[in-house]
């Protein structure tokens, strides 16, 4: 990476580099220098950008801080894209983007039907679904981990979570590739707001209409079902409400965990000890997933208003100004985690906000941490003399959800 860094160094430099295509292999010298900077108002994004991990962990936790932010990202975009005749749903925004009171009452309704031990029982599935992807892409000597492994475990395991039949599935893959955008607010040019709109439209239409069916004839054994009985002291999720939920699930899920799956193999490949020792013991699976969650994690930042001035450091945010937290940078905060830009899955003390804190923090955390310790441990088991066939792979153009496009691996022999 050729930048180089001095006194003149400003926000605003950091800001064009980071926005530039060609930082997607390695950001992290980028965050060193923001972290040189320390917390800094930057007047042309109008934003606070933030990266020291005690300062980012204590605003997630801050009441004076907003996570309705959409209004700063949809300026650019269209006010209101969607047709006439899409669901009412559709206008619905999702508790990710919420404050109390409404987020509190809406997260925990949701969180009565998402519990721990729902996505504890999934284990099995998802470990035969590993084994059958696993078992297809060994079938050739070089395989894409991203689209053969990392891509469809997630939005099979949640489609087999909300009970949609088998042969939908493939219209949730589609849907889930182009709505991500939605998480993403720092998407350069080229997004093309109609197409994306439209998929929302179809996506809500879709779920409306199993929403509808399953309160026509309920079941006991799937998510929908139970959003659809969850009860909160009188309480319950309206119709609108529980179709963009579903939709949040959906969309929240799926790249993130994606790209966890694949930048830890990418990591592991890079180191190939680790690899090793993961192979001679899965039981390390769970230390490797904390590692990459803080090391190269799937969503690198997150946003939040101010609701009144606030000071950082020397610095300041007006009520109204965005603060942009960059997670990815704090991981690497020598206060937090000591030789912070060593990969080592064996380290004392994992710190990290890969899943945020407070009262955002990820509701599908245990079933990341579920879909990628079975993931990485079963490739580490599988594939048999991995090797990178490039490096660095191709990126992505987000910059807040980090992954690579494809990673290809050759492997020697096959074992199960
Ligand atoms: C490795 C994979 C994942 C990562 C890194 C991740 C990360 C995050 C982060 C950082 C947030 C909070 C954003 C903020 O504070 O602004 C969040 C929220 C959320 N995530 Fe995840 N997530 C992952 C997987 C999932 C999965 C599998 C699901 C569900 C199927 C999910 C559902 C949600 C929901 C519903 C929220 C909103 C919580 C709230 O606002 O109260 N996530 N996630």
């Amino acid at each position: 990476m050729s930048l180089v860094m001095n006194s003149e160094t400003s926000g605003l430099d950091l800001v064009g580099k980071l926005l530039d295509p060609a930082s997607r292999a390695d950001p992290y010298p980028l965050y060193a220098g923001f972290r040189a900077l320390g917390p800094v108002w930057i007047d042309e994004i109008s934003a606070l950008v933030v990266t020291g991990y005690h300062d980012c962990e204590t605003l997630l936790r801050d009441p004076r801080l907003s996570a309705e932010r959409r209004r700063h990202f949809d300026a650019a975009r269209e006010a209101d894209p969607y047709p006439p005749d899409a669901p009412s749903s559709v206008r619905q925004p999702w508790f990710l983007s919420m404050d109390p009171p409404d987020h509190t009452r809406l997260r925990r309704l949701v969180s009565r039907a998402f519990t721990a031990r729902t996505i504890a029982r999934l284990e099995p599935y998802a470990a035969r679904l590993v084994d059958d992807l696993l078992d297809q892409a060994c079938e050739r000597d070089t395989f894409d981990v991203v689209s053969g492994l990392a891509y469809s475990l997630p939005v099979t395991v949640i489609c087999h979570l909300l009970g949609v039949p088998a042969a939908d599935e493939r219209l949730f893959h589609g849907w889930s590739a182009q709505l991500t955008r939605q998480l993403d607010g720092f998407s350069g040019p080229g997004d093309d707001g109609k197409q994306w709109a439209g998929g929302m439209v179809e996506l809500h239409r879709y779920v409306n209409e199993l929403v509808a069916d399953r309160r026509r004839s309920p079941r006991r054994d799937d998510l929908i079902s139970e959003l659809l009985a969850a009860e909160d002291g009188g309480d319950v999720l309206g119709h609108d409400e529980l179709v963009s939920t579903i939709v949040l699930l959906l969309v929240a899920g799926h790249e993130t965990t994606v790209n966890l799956i694949a930048n830890g193999v990418l990591a592991l490949l890079r180191h190939p000890g680790h690899l090793a020792a993961l192979r001679a013991d899965p039981g390390r699976a769970p230390a490797v997933v904390e590692e990459i969650l803080r090391y190269d994690p799937p969503v690198q930042l997150t946003a939040r208003v101010a609701r009144e001035d606030l000071h950082v450091g020397n610095a300041k945010a007006p009520a109204g100004g965005l603060l942009i937290l960059l997670l990815a940078a704090a991981h690497r905060d020598p206060e937090a985690n000591r030789d912070p830009d060593r990969f080592d899955p064996g380290r004392e003390q994992v710190r990290h906000l890969g899943f945020s804190a407070g009262a955002h923090f990820c509701l599908g955390a245990p079933l990341a941490r579920l879909e990628g310790r079975v993931a990485l441990a079963a490739f580490a088991r599988r594939v048999r003399e991995p090797r990178l066939v490039a490096d660095p792979p191709p990126y992505r153009e987000h910059i807040n959800l980090r992954g690579v496009s494809e990673l290809l691996v050759g492997h020697g022999a096959r074992g199960r």
